[in-house]
């Protein structure tokens, strides 16, 4: 099974386990080869290193049906493409969720699904555990989604080949958010969405630059101007760019939508 080997241990996949990893993920995927992917690198790569997250793939295949090890099938009442079989996904996910723990949250990423947010992600950060079923080809029977109390995630109006990269998109949102993930030089409560705006736009060195300037009051250091200039900042490109964002933003502080400051 492919969280048993070695390749897996080496890849960083499993850990040897003397402390309890903070956030652990599991993944039930036709292409396990897939993870940890750009997860292995930088911040969260060097987290699950260091065993403050943990992650365990698991390979749909090893629960397929028959000589052939089919996993899927062609939907009923016609139509393209291939569901996939709840005789091999039932089985599979008695596993991983017997390896995750019956309190796992289990998410299936989806298209059909509750759109992802930074709301979201926070939760699935607080909830210890979380269980990723892949879908591929036209997705899952129902049946598995109703038996197993999926949660469906979507990332947006738009359609991927298959959950893998969705559920990578969800790990990473997750895993900077854990303790000792990011240092304070990556800090991110200041993150766009943290507190319902879009961030500000940030400028280093040099100063002028082919004919663009730093905003002057950047240079200034006049601490409270500067805080200022950077909350305006995200008033007006939240305005302007995510109107819906900012409606949300003025109910839940009591503003008014229509200020023209
Ligand atoms: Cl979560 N999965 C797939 N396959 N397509 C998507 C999606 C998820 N979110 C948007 N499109």
């Amino acid at each position: 099974m492919a969280e048993q080997t070695e390749q897996n241990k080496d890849a960083g996949l499993v850990r040897d386990g003397q402390s309890r990893p903070l956030w652990s993920a599991h993944v039930l995927s036709l292409f396990p080869e897939m993870f940890p992917g750009p997860l292995g690198h930088s911040l969260a790569g060097r987290a699950l290193n260091d065993g403050i997250w943990q992650l365990t793939c698991h390979h749909l295949r090893d629960f397929g049906v028959g000589r052939h090890k089919s996993v899927d099938g062609p939907a009923c009442g016609g139509g393209v493409g291939l569901v996939m079989r709840p005789d091999a996904i039932g089985p599979a996910l008695d596993h991983v969720i017997g390896q995750a723990g019956a309190d796992a949250v289990r998410l299936y990423p989806s298209p059909r699904g509750r759109r992802l947010d930074q709301g979201f992600i926070r939760e699935l950060a607080a909830c210890r555990t979380a269980v990723f079923v892949c879908g591929r080809y036209e997705g899952l029977d129902q049946r598995i989604i109703d038996h197993y109390q999926l949660v469906e995630v979507s990332l947006g109006d738009y359609v991927l080949s298959g959950g893998e990269v969705a559920a990578l998109t969800i790990m990473d949102g997750v895993v900077r958010l854990l303790d000792g993930v990011m240092g304070k030089a990556e800090g991110h409560q200041k993150d766009s969405f943290e507190e319902g705006l879009l961030e500000h736009p940030q400028y280093t060195a040099p100063r002028h630059w082919n004919g663009y300037d730093v905003p002057e009051i950047l240079m200034s250091g006049h601490h409270q101007k500067i805080e200022e200039w950077k909350y305006q900042m995200a008033v007006q490109d939240t305005k302007i760019r995510r109107p819906d964002l900012w409606q949300d933003y003025c109910t839940e502080n009591q503003r008014d939508a229509d200020d023209k400051d």
